[in-house]
């Protein structure tokens, strides 16, 4: 599936809502399919999910709001994950982390005022021997790097932002 340009059409969500109905358990795939199609879940589309799935837009909202990875507004053209998990604290990743905050600006989940780069936490990427621990992009471009310094994430930024 592709990223929609702007703002689909309630049709165009209802769409793509319909096409996860026959899974069981739909809420998660329809919020999967609506954030690899449009880059975010719209606003827009919560209560065209609650209407479908007879439940209230406030448990869509809930749902959503539980899982980190599902987005509320579109992601920058990059998007870099700094670990926040047990090993990675131990070996500095808050101050990783703080760093970061600083050099672009943001806050946990913001996006740089370029569009470049949005921030986000998470938690164990599975590097914990090489912690502190950060990932560049994903779905299918993912880029993990070990012992991250703040001169290294520079170095990072510089790489994939400049
Ligand atoms: S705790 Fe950070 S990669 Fe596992």
């Amino acid at each position: 599936m592709t990223l929609i340009d702007s703002l689909p059409s309630d049709a165009a969500l209802c769409a793509i809502i319909d096409s996860q109905m026959h899974l069981e358990g739909p809420l998660l795939p329809i919020l999967h399919a609506l954030q690899a199609a449009i880059g975010h879940v719209p606003e827009a589309a919560l209560p065209l999910i609650a209407q479908r799935l007879n439940i209230t837009r406030a448990e869509v909202h809930g749902v959503m709001t539980f899982y980190h990875d599902f987005r509320e507004t579109p992601a920058g053209r990059h998007v870099v994950k700094i670990c926040r998990a047990e090993a990675c604290k131990a070996m500095g990743a808050d101050q990783l982390a703080d760093h970061a905050r600083a050099r672009l600006g943001v806050d946990w989940h913001g996006t740089t005022a370029d569009g470049a780069v949005t921030l986000e936490p998470i938690y164990c990427l599975g590097l914990c021997a090489c912690a502190p621990a950060v990932m560049v992009d994903g779905q299918g471009q993912n880029r993990l790097m070990g012992r991250v310094s703040p001169a290294a994430f520079d170095a990072l930024l510089a790489e994939v932002a400049g």
